[in-house]
């Protein structure tokens, strides 16, 4: 039987890659973060293109895309995000790269680098894919989709735990606003707006545990 593509979708810090790695484990399913895709890209134009301001040079960046290679590896279960063979896993959930990831993912040439890529592992079916704009652009066919929203004080609190898990200092103030700014940013963007498909199934988990979100999402799953 062939196993299906679901699409899940939604704010920042809903919980949507940790949510879907668990699920692609429990589904023997193959899980991309796209979301690290963005977040890959912004740490390249962070080290490689910027101006004499200290800003990113997009038209840099755009010309730079073909030497750009992102690839997952599995280590012990867990995805590490390589850029051009360098482990950046650790350094695509920096401040830095949060303050700066939506301004890159809101340019037409990134977000085509990145389509394909994304549209291929799902051809065969069999996987799970979470980011913004899943389930209405790159894979409108999913079989099922999911938008994730939460409270900001419930997502702001998810970030800054996630974060002083990593061993990255953070200010909660500051946290929200980034939050606030880049689902702003994200939702009023010309390409791919971050927004729920028509065909989505909205989950809100302010309220739910990962552990009951997961079980919710999977008591919509069946037949597989
Ligand atoms: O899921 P995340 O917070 O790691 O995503 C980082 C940024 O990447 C987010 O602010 C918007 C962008 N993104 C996107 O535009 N499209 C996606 N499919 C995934 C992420």
């Amino acid at each position: 039987m062939k196993k299906p593509v679901i699409a899940i979708d939604g704010y920042s810090s809903t919980g949507k890659s940790s949510i879907s790695k668990i699920i692609a484990d429990k589904l023997g399913l193959i899980h991309m973060d796209t979301g690290a895709l963005y977040r890959g890209i912004t740490w390249y134009a962070l080290q490689h293109c910027l101006d004499e301001k200290g800003t990113i040079d997009l038209n840099r960046l755009f010309s730079s895309l073909h030497q750009i290679e992102l690839e997952f590896k599995n280590h012990d279960g867990i995805l590490i995000l390589y850029l051009n063979n360098t482990d950046i896993s650790k350094e695509i959930r920096s401040n830095e790269v949060s303050d700066h990831v939506s301004l890159v993912a809101k340019q037409k040439e990134v977000r085509d680098f990145l389509l394909q890529s994304q549209r291929s592992l799902a051809e065969k079916g069999g996987v799970i894919m979470d980011g913004r704009d899943i389930g209405t652009v790159v894979l409108p066919d999913a079989d099922y989709k999911f938008f994730l929203t939460a409270s900001i004080d419930e997502r702001t609190n998810r970030r800054f735990l996630e974060l002083s898990g990593l061993g990255i200092q953070a200010d909660r103030e500051q946290v929200k606003q980034n939050l606030i700014e880049r689902d702003k940013i994200d939702s009023e963007r010309e390409i791919a707006p971050l927004r729920k498909a028509d065909d989505a199934i909205i989950i809100d988990n302010s309220a739910l545990t990962k552990e009951e979100t997961i079980k919710l999402i999977l008591s919509y799953i069946q037949n597989f």
